[in-house]
């Protein structure tokens, strides 16, 4: 899961476009980008969409269906389950108890369309309330069914009475900083992917390039889009280089030629328990990124 991309499920022509993208997962949103009044012609445009292209290769799907206190998380289910989505996407989450009061209502929508009981997972968005970011630690251990934790930062600065995300620099302001940083944490503890948040000036190619290769420095393994245009800039940031993979390899390796020390000397640099760990994670990745043979 390097790259997530939004597609409005009202929009015929954009869910086109997203599936014949190279984006790993499609992210159909019956909310914010859906009006109120076109929730339910959403949910059947998208559930018809879905239901004709069942069994094609191509992207993922995930349903971002609206929030628990809407009153229209039920119906969102009731229309989407039946395509069979990879995923739920839960908005504006104020906690592990949340995804478990999802968790329910899938198991009822799975038994009830003959699907493998926990067979749909759950990614959450845990920064869009001021709770949700208060309780990140509540996600380990919520539910088998989570697939990882990402963020946002519109839905939080409307919570807060933030006039603005970024300052004059385009450098986010402390408290969303610290959202994305308990997303790190929260995703690390659960042991879940860190999935980073949307761009939304998809003009500023330069910006967005920046801010991915930020995001992977800092240990997100993937990255929302909300144009096709972002996919490929995240799937070349988000997959490591043949360079990386090599010296992970070569750590790996080291230490297993040693007989698995705690630490190793390679090229004149000393590398310990963290630095294996490390070098173990990116080439897992690099193995789900399909660059690396599965073993
Ligand atoms: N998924 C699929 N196709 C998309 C797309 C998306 N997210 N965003 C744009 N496209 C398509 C457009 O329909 C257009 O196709 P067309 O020429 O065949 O009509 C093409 O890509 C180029 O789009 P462009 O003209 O550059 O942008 P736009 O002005 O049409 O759309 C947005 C701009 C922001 C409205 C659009 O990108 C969008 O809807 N993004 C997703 C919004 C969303 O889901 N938000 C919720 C999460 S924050
Ligand atoms: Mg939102």
């Amino acid at each position: 899961m390097r790259s997530l991309l939004f597609v409005p499920g009202d929009s015929e022509r954009k869910l086109e476009k997203g599936f014949s993208s190279e984006a790993d997962v499609v992210i159909v949103d019956l909310e914010d980008s859906v009006s109120a009044q076109n929730k339910a012609a959403a949910r059947a445009t998208a559930a018809d969409f879905l239901r004709a292209r069942l069994g094609r290769d191509g992207p993922a799907v995930y349903v971002r269906v609206n929030d628990l206190s809407t009153g229209l998380t039920d119906d969102d289910l009731a229309a989407l389950v039946p395509a069979m989505p990879a995923g739920i996407m839960l908005p504006k989450s104020n906690g592990g108890a949340d995804v478990q009061r999802l968790a329910v209502k899938l198991r009822v929508h799975e038994a009830e369309n003959g699907l493998p009981d926990g067979s749909i997972a759950i990614l959450p968005i845990i920064t869009e309330t001021a709770a949700g970011v208060l309780a990140a630690a509540s996600y380990a251990g919520a539910s088998p069914r989570l697939a990882g934790l990402t963020w946002g930062a519109e839905d939080l600065s409307a919570a807060i009475g933030a006039r603005a995300t970024r300052d004059e620099r385009g450098v986010y302001t402390d408290v969303f900083r610290l959202a994305r940083t308990m997303t790190l944490l929260a995703a690390a503890a659960a042991e879940v992917a860190a999935i980073d948040t949307v761009f939304p000036n998809f003009r500023d190619m330069e910006g967005f390039r920046r801010e991915c290769e930020e995001a992977e420095r800092d240990g997100f393994t993937g990255k929302m889009a909300i144009h096709p245009a972002q996919v490929p800039v995240i799937n070349e940031a988000f997959t490591p280089s043949p360079e990386a993979v090599a010296h992970a390899k070569a750590v790996v390796e080291a230490f297993h030629e040693a007989g698995n020390p705690g630490v190793v000397a390679l090229e004149g640099q000393m590398y310990d328990r963290p630095h294996l760990r490390r070098a173990e994670r990116l080439l897992a990745r690099a193995k789900s990124a399909g660059i690396l043979a599965r073993t």
